[in-house]
């Protein structure tokens, strides 16, 4: 009797760390991602801005194994931390890469070529003098926007109001983005909105989130 036939859950098969952390110079070669050689498949790329720890993309990429996703982490232990979570879970279809995601998405992403984009919890850079750190600005959400296929989804979270106002005032400026219902996430236990490290850890500390999805209509 063949396993699959004793036993109907998928059974979870460790792979090698470099199976799914992308060496860093990946992000500095020429032309644009074949996501077909990078994945092995033609699935659908959904990419993850700042994954942290991998909270999020280790309980999407288990609950959608029909999709592709690639996390991007500019924090080096972090970045090695996540890709060894989804090595250890066997996530085949998660690619971790450590890259500053808005000078990789620029370089190495085709345009029209992702289905979702997500960026939760995003360093807010509260101090004034700071704030053009912060990722969310116009140029960049006009590169998200290019870089989505028509149908394509923008989802963001945080719990910072001033961060929140500027998120929602660059991405309602976008043209051809209308909103759309936040995405139900697997990942999310009760009262959560997307299961991030961040994320449970400011439930712990009473804060309020706020998340805004948009779609790519045209
Ligand atoms: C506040 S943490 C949130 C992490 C995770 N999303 C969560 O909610 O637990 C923001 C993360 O974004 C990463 N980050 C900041 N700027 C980045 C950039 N330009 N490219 C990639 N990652 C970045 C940081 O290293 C950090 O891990």
């Amino acid at each position: 009797m063949t396993e699959d036939s004793n036993n109907p859950t998928p059974q979870r098969r460790p792979l090698a760390l470099d199976d799914i952390l992308l060496p860093n110079a990946f992000a500095y070669e020429e032309g644009t991602v074949d996501f077909a050689v990078l994945f092995g498949n033609s699935r659908p790329v959904e990419l993850e801005i700042g994954s942290g720890k991998g909270t999020f993309l280790v309980h999407r990429a288990k609950a959608r194994p029909e999709v592709n996703f690639l996390g991007i982490e500019w924090a080096n232990q972090y970045c090695r931390l996540a890709a060894d979570r989804m090595a250890r879970w066997g996530l085949g279809n998660v690619r971790m890469l450590r890259a500053d995601a808005a000078a990789f998405v620029q370089k190495r992403i085709a345009d029209n070529s992702l289905q979702r984009v997500h960026i939760y919890f995003p360093d807010p850079w509260p101090k004034t003098r700071h704030r053009k750190r912060r990722i969310i600005q116009p140029p960049f959400v006009e590169l998200i926007y290019r870089k989505l296929c028509i149908g394509g989804q923008l989802a963001v979270v945080t719990d910072h109001r001033d961060y929140a106002r500027q998120m929602a005032w660059v991405i309602f400026g976008q043209r051809g983005f209308a909103t759309v219902p936040f995405p139900r996430t697997h990942g999310a236990g009760a009262g959560e909105v997307v299961g991030t490290n961040f994320e449970r850890k400011y439930i712990a500390q009473g804060r309020r989130f706020f998340s805004l999805a948009v779609m790519k209509w045209r």
